[in-house]
């Protein structure tokens, strides 16, 4: 069984799909690991990390390879040098790619997807969603804090005081509340909104003070995947004058709100923008699925009348050593379920619920229920 470590094609993606912790824990399961050169480099990692736990460093890994572990969903050019029937392992990006998902198909893989991997117990250790997303929370506060001209904690000094920070995160998941948690220590005052009732309780416990309309709808907006809702149009407008008002006495705002399989809802008008203070900040991390901010401009610093809207792409790329430990992590887990222990062989249970859920691709179809082309009645 060969397992291969690609380096990314797309050369604005510095994390990588293996640390020489989990080659470690690979070649335990009984694989040899193959590793393309430079692989690990933007993640700090040598060739010689992965070639002192065992790895292999070869051109072109996965030419041999019965899996493929990569961070992005790789290209047409890239298939081209797949094996048949080989399993590859990457975050997707699924949602409106049907045409790159045919290309999986065609190339006759078995393609999974990360970010498909079902919010159960038995596979939190898997969610690539919530590892990248916690530490995007946490950068989104120190790119806010780059760009923003004054201190966030409140400064008491003989040459006067500096007032605390008001932060505003919109969007309490998993990065919202990293991002609660950040500015926090650092000293910010903290508020936060979000549309599923669920996320109140978790703000609070953080010492941030909740902001948002809490009518029926409300109550009943999260699935039972613990996702939002879109919501209703009367909705977004009772919950974007409360915000406009709340807006305007903040210094920092920091938005994460995603609907998965949706574009991200715009929170921020172009005239609640300019509703705050000049030298305020912006930080849009939903910037690679539209954004939440009319104004934003994703992967740059915008500035709208003083206004500095911050939309950089790839934030947990941003922190990309600490990105790829995680994600590797997740990634070796999930191998567990795929590969049989005792016989040291792939086996996949087409019936398990992790392996449902994640396959997009096998025997040159689209086997996911959400993305599988609808057959005609
Ligand atoms: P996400 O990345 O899809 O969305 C981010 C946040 O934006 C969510 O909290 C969502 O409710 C919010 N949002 C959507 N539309 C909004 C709007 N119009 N206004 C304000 N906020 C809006 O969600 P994420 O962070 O991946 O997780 C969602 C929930 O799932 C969280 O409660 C998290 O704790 C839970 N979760 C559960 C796991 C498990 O049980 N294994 C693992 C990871 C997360």
């Amino acid at each position: 069984m060969k397992i291969a470590v690609c380096a990314e094609a797309d050369n604005k993606e510095p994390r990588v799909a293996a640390t020489p912790e989990t080659v470690k824990k690979m070649k335990a399961l009984g694989a040899e690991v193959l590793v393309e050169p430079g692989a690990g480099m933007s993640s700090g990692i040598l060739d010689a990390d992965y070639e002192a736990v065992g790895a292999v460093i070869t051109r072109d890994p996965q030419r041999e390879a019965d899996i493929v572990l990569k961070v992005r969903r790789p290209n047409e050019m890239e298939l081209t040098s797949y094996k048949k029937g080989a399993i590859v392992i990457a975050i997707m990006d699924p949602y409106g790619n049907e045409a790159a998902l045919q290309l999986l198909a065609r190339a006759g893989v078995i393609a999974f997807a990360m970010e498909l991997m079902p919010r159960i117990t038995r596979a939190q250790s898997m969610d690539v969603l919530s590892s990248q997303a916690n530490l995007a929370g946490y950068r989104a506060v120190i790119d806010g804090a780059a760009e923003y001209g004054r201190a966030l904690p409140m400064m008491m000094t003989a040459a006067g005081t500096v007032p605390a920070t008001k932060v505003f995160v919109m969007g309490a998941g998993v990065a919202g509340l990293q991002a609660i948690a950040t500015a926090r220590r650092l000293g910010a005052i903290v508020t936060a909104t979000d549309v599923r009732p669920a996320a109140k309780e978790q703000v609070e416990s953080l010492g941030a003070k909740f902001i948002a309309v809490m009518d029926d709808e409300f109550k009943q907006a999260e699935t039972a995947g613990g996702y939002a809702k879109e919501m209703s149009k009367e909705y977004q407008a009772k919950q974007a004058e409360l915000v406009a008002e709340h807006l305007k006495k903040q210094d920092m705002v920091i938005t994460t709100a995603l609907i998965p399989g949706r574009p991200a809802p715009k929170l921020l008008s172009a005239e609640m923008v300019r509703s705050m203070k000049p030298g305020s900040v912006i930080v849009d991390l939903a910037a690679e699925r539209g954004g939440n901010c009319e104004l934003t401009v994703p992967g740059e610093v915008a500035d709208a009348d003083g206004v500095k809207i911050v939309a950089y792409t790839n934030v947990p790329g941003r922190l990309a050593a600490s990105a790829s430990a995680l994600y590797a992590k997740n990634l070796y887990t999930f191998l567990e379920v795929l590969i049989d222990k005792k016989t040291q062989a792939i086996n996949l249970n087409w019936d398990d619920e992790i392996v449902k859920a994640t396959a997009l691709t096998r025997d040159g179809a689209i086997v996911h229920p959400s993305f599988a082309p609808k057959t005609a009645a």
